[in-house]
């Protein structure tokens, strides 16, 4: 018998504990239905702070690094954004990113039946819409040096962020991205702005390279990031796996979201490289934040955090079935016409996220019943 796949939660901040929540009790289901995995809790965020003064202990990062699967909610708000720099950079996402080295963000953006009527675009256009944006997330003007704010001799102040990367870091997240499209359609749209940026010529000239080097059956289109947001909205069913820098990707990712209807219903990932044995560190989180205004109310959208545990279920846990079946049991549920307030219309009624919660669970029992195999 393999090991136990070990699966940590961090509720984090907002609605991060109550998303989570529910995305343990799928998880519990599966462990019920035969997944050999063990699920464990740490704290994060405000509430680890309010401990010790910081926002990740000693022992939860060591969970981190030894977990196959970390399912992250949330973090942010305004008492995050009033602690002392020290405290984010020691603790912060960002921090964590880092630390763990989740170079390679994916981010499917893929129309869901059921929620046409909740996108902002018509349904001619996000019809067929299914691709990955696979972003790059530990280097670029996130991280770049020099950076900060000085006071001038003239008495201005000035802002300095430097967008910044190497072959190496463009290389090793473009394998991801080209190593993606040959397992869907085989085709790459690469971002950039070359036309405009020292680091945009690099990452046009690298991608193209490896393309030919290694990678002649991908079909590699180049687009400029601006042109890009554009496409997204007049054409998306084009893209099949969309690279990306941090910041392109970052901004890009948040456009696309409107063709699902909702932000509450992304998942992500963010993976490591690989070692030996094929373990990577792993990070899964829905992509919508921790949204202060609801938080605590019941309120919030579960199944993005729901679909991350999908997306843990296929790539840290080797259970590809069983994240089909549960992508299958989120689509059922919303067939039959679960809710939440972020996506219900106005004569619909609205499950809180508990709720939701209940109607995933339902749907997979029914999926799951021997007669509906
Ligand atoms: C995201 C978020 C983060 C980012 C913030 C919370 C730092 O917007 O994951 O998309 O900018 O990367
Ligand atoms: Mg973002």
């Amino acid at each position: 018998m393999t090991d136990k796949k070990k699966v940590l939660f961090l509720g984090g901040d907002g609605i991060g504990p109550e998303v989570v929540a529910e995305a343990r009790r799928i998880a519990a289901w599966f462990l019920e239905h035969g997944l050999n995995a063990t699920l464990s809790d740490g704290l994060y965020g405000m509430s680890q702070y309010r401990i010790d003064g910081r926002l990740i202990s000693v022992d939860v990062l060591m969970q981190c690094k030894q977990a196959d699967a970390i399912i992250f909610g949330a973090t942010g708000g305004a008492e995050i954004e009033a602690l002392p720099a020290d405290v984010i950079e020691s603790g912060g996402l960002l921090f964590l990113r880092k630390e763990l080295d989740l170079f390679a963000n994916l981010r499917p953006i893929k129309a869901i039946d059921a929620l046409r009527d909740a996108s902002t675009l018509k349904p001619n256009v996000i019809k067929d819409v299914d691709f990955v944006f696979v972003r790059e997330l530990c280097g670029g003007i996130y991280f770049g040096t020099p950076r900060g704010i000085e006071t001038l001799p003239n008495g201005q102040r000035r802002g300095v962020d430097t967008q910044v990367y190497t072959s190496g870091e463009i290389r090793r997240v473009a394998r991801v991205a080209f190593e993606l499209a040959r397992s869907r359609n085989k085709h790459l749209c690469s971002v950039e702005k070359s036309n405009v940026m020292e680091s945009g010529k690099l990452w046009r000239e690298e991608v193209q390279r490896m393309q030919a080097e290694e990678f002649a059956d991908v079909e590699l289109t180049h687009m400029y990031a601006d042109n890009c947001a554009m496409q997204l909205v007049r054409r998306p069913s084009q893209f099949d796996v969309i690279l990306a820098d941090n910041l392109f990707g970052d901004i890009l990712s948040d456009c696309a979201a409107m063709i699902c209807g909702s932000l509450g219903m992304l998942p992500s990932a963010s993976l490591s490289a690989p070692d030996e044995r094929g373990r990577h560190n792993a990070l899964y989180e829905p992509i919508h934040g921790s949204a202060p205004d609801i938080a605590g109310k019941s309120l919030a959208n579960p199944l993005a955090t729901i679909l991350s545990f999908a997306m843990a279920l296929r790539h840290s846990l080797g259970a590809a079935g069983d994240a089909d079946l549960l992508e299958q049991a989120v689509r059922k549920a919303l067939d039959d016409g679960a809710r939440t307030a972020d996506m219900a219309g106005p004569d619909e009624r609205k499950l809180s996220t508990v709720g939701m919660g209940d109607a995933v669970i339902r749907a997979l029992e029914e999926l799951s019943a021997p007669s509906a195999q």
